[in-house]
C-alpha cells in the first residue's frame, strides 16, 4: 500500500475505527458476524500499521487498544464509587415469601412490588468505568469498599465497549459519568476447551469456569488475559442522577442499548409464584445457558424503592440471591478402577461412598487421568468434597487432607489393561492418557457396539448398555457387525429375553442394514469424528469407499476437519482389524447408503431444525432432508436456507436467522417440502 500522509491516515483511521468496532460488536454481544474473521484481521492490520506510522493519532477507544500491553508488576487500589454488595440468600418458595413479606412492611403503604429477575452468573463482578463514553478504569469488586484496577486485562474482552455506542433516547447516558458493573464469566464449552489443551500439553488443568476466570483477570501479564475467552454481563447501571436509572428493566435495556451484553432472558413478575415459575424453569434449561449459575438474582425493580429499603451487613433489602440445592457434597473414596473408553482411553474413576449431590445419588466420579490424581493428591480412603452440574459426570473437588489417619493409600496407576491385560500404551510420549491398543479388548468392544447403536449413530432400539453386555459376555457378539447375525433363538437362551423382546430386537437390527452414510462413519467410533464431522464428511465423499482411501490432505479439505481430524481417519481405515470389521459388514449385507443425491430435489437447499417436532424427531427429520438431496445443518449459518421451527425453540437461533434472513418454517410447511 502507499504511504499516505498523516491527514490521509486521520480519516482513514476514523472510518476503519468504527468498522472494526462494529464487526466486535455483532459478534461479541450478538453472536453475528458482519463480514468475515479473515477480512476483520485484515482490517485490523492495516490500522494498526497505520498506527505505528503516526503514533500520535492512536486513541484510547481504538481497537488496537484492546491489544494486550505490557505487564503490570502489581494491581493499584482503587475505591469504589458505591459499594459493591453481597445477597443474602433464599433457597425455596418459604423463604422467598419471607423476603416479601419483610420488605412489603418497610415500603410506603400501597406500593406494588415488581421484582426483576437475572441468572446469577457464576464469575466474578467488575465495576467498569465510563467518563463522557469513553472507559478509562476496571475495578474488581475486592472486598466491596476498594477493587483492584485490572483495566489493561479488561480491555481485553471483546464484549466490553472501550467506547459506549450512542443510541437515540439513551444519549444522556454517554455523557459524564457512567458505570456498568457486572460479571466476567468465562463459557463453560471455553473451560472445557482449555482443560482439554491443557490434558494434551501435559499441564494441569483448572477446577472450574469461575476460578479460571478470577485467575486469568489477576494475572499481571496482559498478553495470557487476551489468550483466554473472557465474556461480560451487565447487570448494573449506575448515574450520578439516579432518575436517569428509574427501573431494573430500564437499565438493562440501556445496557444494550450502550453497547454491553444484559442477559435477554431477565424479566419482571409481580408474585413469588413467578420468582418460582421463573426459578423451576431455569433449574433444568440452566444445562443451555453458556455459563454456570447456582440460582437467580432477584432484585425490587424500582430503582427508587431499591435504594429506599437500604443494606443491612454486606447486602441491600431489596434483593436476594434464589440458591439452587447445593451441587456440592463430600463422601468417602472406597476404590479407585481404570475404566476402559471405546478408543481405548484408560481412565481412572473413583468408586465413592454413595451421597446426594444437586437431587441424585452419586458412586461415582471421574478422575481424568493419572496426573489429574497426583495434582489433586486423591488416595483411596480419603474424604473428598464431589461436585456435580446438571448431566455433567461428578467430578472430585478435593482431598480434604487434614482428615486423613494415615490408612489411605495412594493409586498407581496400572502398566496393563485391566479387561485383556494388554500393555497400556500413550500414542504420543506427552499425552497425559494411557490406552488400551488392543482393538478387541472387550471393554472397547462393548463400548463400540453401543456407541454404533447410540441414539446419534445407527439408533437401534433395545440394544442399550445391559443388552449388549449381555451379548459380549455370552459369546454371541464379538464386535458391531456380529449384531446382525443374530437370531431370535441366539437371544433367548439368555435370561434377559423371551419371545417378543427378542423378535423386536432382532428386527430393529436388521432394519438398519443400509444406515444413511454419515451415521454409519459416526457409529463406527473414529477418534475426534462427532456427528458434525460425520455429516461434513459424507457430504464431501459421498462414499465409505471414497472415504477410506481419502489422503490427510484431501480430508484437511474438507470444512471443519482440521489435520489432527484427518490423522485419525486415516489411521482408522490402516489399521487391519478395522478393515477386518468393515469386510464382515459387506459380508453380512450391511453398506452405508451413498449420500447427498445429486438428483434428489433439495439439491442445495439447507435446513436447521429448531425445537421439537411432533411427527418425527430431529435426527429422522435431517435423515428424511439428506434422503432427498439436503443438507441438515445443526447451527444457522448466512447459508441456511430454512429454518423450520418447533415447538419450545431456543432464541438464539432464531435471532440469528431474523440476523441473516433465513426463511423460517413451520413443521406443515416441511412435510409440504418432503412430499414435494
Ligand atoms: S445484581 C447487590 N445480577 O452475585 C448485588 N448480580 O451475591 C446485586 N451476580 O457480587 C447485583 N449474576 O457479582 C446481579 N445477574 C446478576 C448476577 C449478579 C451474578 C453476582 C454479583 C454479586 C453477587 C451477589
Amino acid at each position: 500500500m502507499t504511504k499516505l500522509s498523516r491527514e490521509q491516515a486521520a480519516e482513514r483511521l476514523q472510518k476503519l475505527r468504527p468498522l472494526i468496532n462494529e464487526y466486535r460488536y455483532q459478534y461479541a454481544v450478538h453472536d453475528t458476524s458482519t463480514m468475515s474473521e479473515a477480512a476483520a484481521d485484515s482490517l485490523k492490520h492495516e490500522l494498526t500499521e497505520l498506527e505505528s506510522q503516526y503514533p500520535d493519532l492512536i486513541t484510547p477507544d481504538s481497537p488496537s487498544q484492546r491489544v494486550a500491553g505490557a505487564p503490570l508488576d502489581k494491581f493499584q487500589s482503587v475505591p469504589h464509587s458505591q459499594r459493591m454488595l453481597s445477597l443474602n440468600d433464599a433457597f425455596d418458595e418459604a423463604e422467598t415469601g419471607a423476603w416479601k413479606e419483610r420488605i412489603t412492611k418497610l415500603v410506603p403503604e400501597g406500593t406494588k412490588l415488581e421484582y426483576f429477575m437475572d441468572i446469577k452468573m457464576d464469575g466474578l463482578a467488575c465495576a467498569l468505568i465510563y467518563e463522557d463514553g469513553m472507559l478509562v478504569r476496571a475495578v474488581t469488586r475486592g472486598d466491596g469498599f476498594v477493587g483492584e484496577d485490572v483495566t489493561m486485562n479488561v480491555r481485553t474482552i471483546e464484549s466490553v465497549p472501550l467506547r459506549l455506542r450512542v443510541e437515540k433516547g439513551f444519549e444522556h447516558l454517554t455523557k459524564g459519568r457512567t458505570e456498568v458493573r457486572g460479571e466476567i464469566v468465562m463459557y463453560k464449552a471455553d473451560f472445557e476447551k482449555l482443560n482439554e489443551e491443557r490434558t494434551e500439553k501435559g499441564l494441569p488443568l483448572f477446577a472450574n469456569p469461575r476460578n479460571t476466570a478470577a485467575g486469568t483477570i489477576r494475572q499481571l501479564d496482559p498478553k495470557l488475559v487476551s489468550e483466554r475467552k473472557l465474556h461480560f454481563h451487565a447487570y448494573d447501571l449506575l448515574r450520578e442522577d439516579t432518575d436517569d436509572v428509574p427501573t431494573n428493566e430500564f437499565a438493562y435495556q440501556a445496557l444494550r442499548s450502550l453497547g454491553f451484553l444484559a442477559n435477554r432472558d431477565a424479566t419482571v413478575t409481580d408474585s413469588v409464584e413467578g420468582v418460582i415459575k421463573f426459578a423451576s424453569t431455569w433449574e433444568t434449561k440452566r444445562q443451555e445457558l453458556s455459563f454456570n449459575t447456582d440460582g437467580l438474582v432477584v432484585k425490587v425493580n424500582d430503582r427508587r424503592v431499591f435504594r429506599d429499603l437500604g443494606v443491612v451487613g454486606k447486602a441491600p433489602r431489596g434483593a436476594v440471591a434464589y440458591k439452587y440445592p447445593a451441587e456440592q457434597s463430600t463422601t468417602k473414596v472406597k476404590d479407585i478402577f481404570v475404566s476402559i473408553g471405546r478408543t481405548g482411553a484408560a481412565t481412572p474413576v473413583a468408586m465413592l461412598e454413595p451421597v446426594v449431590v444437586a437431587g441424585s445419588t452419586v458412586q461415582m466420579a471421574t478422575l481424568h487421568n493419572e496426573g489429574e490424581i497426583k495434582r489433586k493428591d486423591i488416595r483411596v480412603g480419603d474424604t473428598v468434597i464431589v461436585h456435580k452440574a446438571g448431566d455433567i459426570i461428578p467430578e472430585i473437588v478435593e482431598a480434604l487432607k487434614t482428615l486423613r489417619d494415615g490408612s489411605e493409600k495412594e493409586f498407581i496407576m496400572p502398566t496393563h489393561c485391566p479387561d485383556c491385560n494388554t500393555e497400556l500404551k500413550k500414542l504420543k510420549a506427552d499425552e497425559a492418557v494411557w490406552r488400551c491398543p488392543n482393538e478387541s479388548c472387550p471393554s472397547r468392544v462393548w463400548k463400540r457396539v453401543q456407541h454404533y447403536a447410540s441414539k446419534g449413530a445407527l439408533d437401534i432400539e433395545g440394544l442399550g448398555e445391559k443388552n449388549v453386555i449381555a451379548l459380549i459376555d455370552s459369546g454371541l457378539v464379538k464386535d458391531t457387525p456380529d449384531i446382525y447375525i443374530l437370531k431370535k433363538e441366539d437371544l433367548l437362551t439368555l435370561d434377559r429375553f423371551a419371545e417378543i423382546s427378542a423378535t423386536k430386537l432382532v428386527n430393529a437390527i436388521q432394519d438398519k442394514k443400509t444406515p444413511p452414510l454419515d451415521r454409519f462413519l459416526f457409529g463406527l467410533g473414529i477418534r475426534h469424528v462427532g456427528t458434525q464431522t460425520a455429516r461434513d464428511l459424507a457430504q464431501a465423499f459421498h462414499t465409505l469407499e471414497a472415504l477410506s482411501e481419502a489422503t490427510i490432505d484431501e480430508l484437511s479439505e474438507v470444512e471443519g476437519v482440521g489435520e489432527v481430524v484427518a490423522e485419525s481417519i486415516v489411521e482408522w481405515f490402516s489399521e487391519p482389524e478395522n478393515k477386518g470389521i468393515l469386510e464382515k459388514f459387506k459380508t453380512f449385507d450391511v453398506w452405508p447408503l451413498e449420500a447427498a443425491h445429486a438428483s434428489g430435489p433439495l439439491v442445495g437447499k439447507k435446513f436447521v431444525v429448531t425445537g421439537t417436532l411432533e411427527s418425527m424427531g430431529r435426527d429422522q427429520a435431517g435423515d428424511k432432508i439428506k434422503a432427498l438431496g439436503g443438507t441438515f445443518q445443526s447451527s444457522v449459518g448466512k447459508d441456511t436456507d430454512y429454518l423450520v421451527v418447533g415447538a419450545n425453540v431456543g432464541a438464539s437461533k432464531l435471532k440469528k436467522a431474523e440476523k441473516f434472513g433465513t426463511k423460517q418454517i413451520n413443521e406443515q410447511e416441511l412435510l409440504d417440502i418432503l412430499r414435494g
